[in-house]
This record gives C-alpha cells, structure tokens and sequence, in this order.
C-alpha cells in the first residue's frame, strides 16, 4: 500500500493524485482521499486503479490538506467500502494506514464492544480507539499516542482531525514513511518518489516515531513525547527517471535499460586504478564469515541463488540461500560466523526485513544489497550495496534482476582478490561483453515477440527447464512470464520433470530450455527429447559454442558464470510480449504489489 499526504496552498486534490499515481507499484486493488476545506471533510474512494479514483473526485472541492491511499488488500476484500481513508464514528477522525495491526480483533473485543463498523480493515480498529480516547478527555495528539501504543505490527499511518485545523497527524512502525519538506507547504509519502515532483528534501522517520505536519512546521516526536531534531536528506532521484518517455510500458523501458545499467554498475563498483573495488569492511566481513546466509524474496531470490555460485566458485566461502518468509520461522542450525545478505530491489519488503531484525537481536552482521539508498533494510544493516538500476516502476522485475547478479558477481570477485584467490578472468572485461550482449537481445526483440506468439498463445502452462546455473534463470523466466501474463509457468531443474511434473506435458505443451552450461549442454538436450517424445513443443535457447540446428534462439557468447545476465532478457521479453498478446496489463498484473510491507 502507498500513502500520500500534502498541506500547503495549493489544491491538495491534484498532489494527492498524482503522488498515488506514482505510488501504485505498492498496490492498486482501490484507493481514496480525503481533503479538508471549511465546509469539512471529503471523501472520494473507489475500487481499483487511480484512474478510477480520479473520476471519482469532484472537481468542485477544493481544499489545500489531504491524505491519499492505495491499497493492496491484506484485511478485507478491494471494495469500495474496505478502501482507505477510513473514519470514526462521528467523522471527526480520518485516516489512512499501511500495515498490519495483529491484535486488532483483541482491541476491538477489549475497546470498541459498542461501535458499528463500517469496513473489515484493521485500520478502522486504529481510527475507532483514536475516537475513543479523544472522547475520555485526551486531545488529538494524546489519543493518537495512546493508540499506537496499543497497536502490535505494523504501521504507516496519516490522520486528520476537524477539531485540529491545519494539521496532518503522521506515525510509523516498521512500514515505511517519509516527510517531505517545502516552501510553505510539507508533503506525506510513503516513498520519495511519489512526490518529487514538489520538493526533493525528505525527512526518514524512524519506527515507533509521530510528526505533527503543518504547513510551515513538523515536528517529530517519539511516543514519549520527547522532541526529536532530524534534518532533511536529498533524494537523489531524477524526476524524469520515473517517466515512462516513449515507451508503451515501464517494463519494456526497464528491460533495455539494462545494458546500460551494467555499465553504471562497472563505473560503480570501480576505484582511480580502474580496478573493481568493494568497501573494504564488506569484503573482510564476506572473508570472515564461516557461511553467507542469503535471504530475499521473489525476483531477489532467484538473484540470490544464482549469487550463491559466484560467491562458492570465486571466493570460496560456502552459502546458503534462504525464502526470507520461510527463514524467520523455521530457522537452520546456523553456522559459528554467519554473515546475512539482504537482497531487495526496494529495500523494504516486510518479509526480509523481519528477518533482519531477528539476526540482529542475535548480534549477527547484515548487508543489504539494494536499490535504494536510505531504505529500511539498508539503514538497519551494517553495510549497503546499491545496484544503482535507477527507479523501477514496473512490478515485474527486470533490471533489479540483472542488476543484483552483476553486484553479486562483484562481490564475489573482489572478495575473492582479497582472499588472493587467482581468477582467470578479468570481471570489468566480461561484464562489458554481457552489456552488449544484452543490448544485441535488445536490439532483436521481434524474435522473442515471434517465440511468444508461436509458443504461448493459447497455453494453459508452459515450464522452463535447465540444469546449473540456467535452472536459476529458469526459476525466474517461469516468474516474469506467469506474474504478467497469468500461464501457469514453472521452472524446473532439467532432471527433475521426469520426477513428476512430466504427467502434465501434452501434446503442443511449450518447454523453454536454456543451455548455455558446457557441462551440461548434451544431458539438458536428452531432457529436452524426453518432453519432445511425449508431445511437447520444445524451445531451446543456447549459447554460441554449444548450439546446434534445433535451437530456436542463439545467445551471443559471454563468460560462463555470467550467463543468467544474459539468458534471462529473452525469457523477459517473451514474458512480457504474451502479456501484451493476452492483454493482460503489463505493468500492474492483478493481484500483485511491487513492494510488499506485509509479512
Ligand atoms: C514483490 C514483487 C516481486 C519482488 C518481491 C521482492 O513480491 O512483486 O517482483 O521480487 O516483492 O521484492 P524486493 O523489493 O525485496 O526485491
């Protein structure tokens, strides 16, 4: 979910909006706002995108505060009523919320026997109490207080109160929210792009912390009450970075952004000699540890397992690769040194992050692989790695993707000078190879369109085989393409389908196999004649060096290890051109939110 907020001079309406706009990677099952003018508190909600919000709103108010939501349904079904803003009883409080409250059924029980609810969200259990409370005797700011303190789980939340004119009410708890500062206005967003269109100058909030927004003032508290001083960071974000240009969908734009965000990586990631460099504390803490514990979610996952090989083939340290929503509760025995590796595109995600936490309280070490600096996972690690992909918008990931790998190998390579382990490769010079590579396959779309329209058009399923490293890209090729275009995809090890998954192959079922692996080359091809003979309808895409005359595809050549950067740009492009011929949208599959603050 995405909230926004402004309060200044101008009409609060259109700075809510288009801050959703930008807001709805986090989730777009419905959305609202409300604003407030001096005939009171408006409301405009409605199920679905910010478009059909937008239609909603009445032009004819207008008001200079207002809070905004868009929502990824955790409590309660996308509907009209269900969407945020949500209000108390007599109106006077409203609010907006991203989170989950666990005991909210507990307060309801506990505080609020006697109230009718209009809505199935927890977070109509957080504005009721605020009423509450208000009601006893407490002022806004104390029954704002005494109920954050009650609420366990998560929480961003914005209110407005009609008897506290003038004033956004903000607090956070392990959800993610950000006080923009202006000229005679301040601005409410749960992610700095969503609103540097207005000001660039950002103030973090810490968890368990409220701000009282003014148009002129904010003032940051604790739950205690005492005042917290915190000056405003620059976002370093380029507006025009978050624009689609002329391209039809983010995701297309993402994909061949990705040549050149592996030449920024390069440029990155390079000392005044020209050699790769890594901050020296990051490597000796990869050195050091006895076991790298990778632990991610989606997309970042796959990333991560294709990072465990370069990390064991480079720099010799043994890793295991965790689902970061699995880990926190089921727990391996862990080594003597571990070290913990987030990785996540948006630096974020509830399940990693709660992960985190736990490691920490154990006194572990963390670094956090991500892209964007400033994020929750990156400022409660130890250490950072940026990817530097620039913005991605599209919830499919892409460049987020390749991007991770390229960092990985990076990591890996320089932990592995360090160890003087001998590499007989020099990384710069290959990962400049991958980037023209990726940017033939981008050049050579009309192939991949025509794979999408021969193999996938009226498929129910599709899987994706490989062996080694190509399996990974596997993983991910089978979650770009069932993420965007709703086929029932899976990627598989190319010895396993046999095992099983082989019952559901017929007669014209599409099998996309990699082969890119040398040592591996001749048993994927046995794999593939095994669906072949049962009616399958094979696309192989290989490596140059190791095709042969049935291949469909021919990947150029590029380093071995180094591959997944570049086998997966068809497998992205294919993905994405059966989502246009199905036409599913692109950019929002349903169901889906970018990034995921709900564990
Ligand atoms: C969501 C997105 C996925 C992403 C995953 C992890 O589920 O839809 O595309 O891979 O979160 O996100 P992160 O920001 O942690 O990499």
């Amino acid at each position: 979910c995405g909230i926004t907020g402004y309060i200044g001079m101008n009409d609060a309406k259109e700075v809510l909006l288009k801050g959703l706009e930008k807001l709805e990677y986090r989730g777009y099952d419905s959305a609202g706002i409300a604003v407030r003018n001096e005939d009171g508190i408006h409301i405009f909600k409605e199920k679905g995108r910010i478009a059909d919000l937008r239609a909603e709103v009445d032009r004819d108010v207008v008001a200079s505060v207002g809070i905004g939501h868009t929502r990824w349904a955790t409590h309660g079904v996308p509907s009209k009523s269900n969407a945020h803003p949500h209000q108390s009883t007599s109106g006077r409080f409203t609010i907006v919320h991203n989170g989950v409250i666990e005991n909210y059924s507990l307060l309801k029980q506990e505080f609020l026997n006697d109230i009718a609810f209009e809505s199935d969200t927890d977070t109509e259990v957080i504005v009721q109490l605020i009423e509450k409370f208000s009601r006893d005797g407490l002022d806004a700011e104390a029954a704002f207080i005494k109920t954050l303190k009650l609420l366990i789980g998560s929480y961003a939340i914005a209110m407005l109160d009609t008897e506290t004119p003038d004033t956004i009410f903000v607090a956070k708890n392990k959800s993610p929210l950000l006080v923009g500062v202006g000229d005679d206005f301040n601005v409410v967003a749960s992610d700095a792009m969503a609103m540097i269109q207005v000001t660039d100058s950002f103030v973090e909030l810490m968890d368990k912390e409220i701000v009282i927004v003014k148009k002129d003032s904010i003032v940051l508290k604790n739950l205690q009450g005492t005042i917290i001083n915190r000056k405003p960071y620059v976002a370093e974000i380029d507006a025009s970075d978050i624009e689609k240009g002329t391209y039809p969908h983010y995701m297309l734009k993402e994909i061949d952004e990705q040549p050149l965000v592996m030449r920024k990586i390069i440029q990155a990631y390079q000392d005044k000699q020209g050699n790769l460099e890594v901050a020296a504390d990051i490597t000796a803490a990869v050195r050091e540890a006895d076991r790298i514990y990778i632990v991610a979610c989606g997309t970042s996952y796959h990333a991560g397992l294709v990072g465990k090989q370069f990390i064991e083939t480079m720099a010799k340290v043994p890793v295991e690769v965790h689902v970061a929503s699995e880990f926190v509760y089921n727990m391996p025995l862990l080594s003597e040194k571990p070290l913990f590796i987030f990785i996540s595109q948006s630096g974020e995600t509830a399940d990693s992050r709660a992960v985190l936490v736990k490691i920490k309280e154990m006194g572990y070490k963390a670094l956090t692989i991500t892209n964007v600096p400033g994020s929750t996972l990156s400022r409660e690690a130890d250490y950072t790695l940026l990817l530097h992909a620039g913005p991605e918008i599209a919830v499919a990931s892409t460049k987020a993707y390749t991007a991770q790998i390229a960092v990985l190998a990076i990591l890996a390579n320089v932990t592995a000078q360090s160890k003087a382990i001998k590499l007989n490769f020099d990384l710069i010079q290959e990962l400049g190879i991958v980037a023209n590579a990726m940017e033939v396959l981008c050049d050579s779309k009309e192939e991949f369109e025509k794979i999408a329209s021969q193999y996938l058009p009226f498929t129910r399923n599709c899987f994706f085989i490989g062996r080694s490293l190509d399996y990974f890209v596997c993983l991910e090729g089978a979650l770009k393409l069932k993420e965007i275009s709703y086929i029932q995809a899976e990627g598989f090890a190319g010895g396993e389908l046999k095992h099983g998954t082989i019952a559901l192959i017929e007669e014209g079922t599409p099998v996309i196999a990699l082969a890119t692996q040398e040592n591996v080359n001749w048993s994927i091809r046995g794999n593939v004649k095994e669906v072949a003979a049962r009616g399958a309808n094979p696309c192989i895409i290989s490596m140059n060096g190791l095709d042969t005359d049935e291949d469909r595809f021919v990947l150029p050549e590029v380093h071995e290890l180094l591959t997944p950067l570049i086998s997966v740009v068809p497998l992205q492009l294919i993905a994405y051109y059966a989502s246009i011929h199905r036409g599913c949208d692109v950019d929002k599959p349903r169901n889906l939110a970018k990034s995921v603050t709900v564990e």
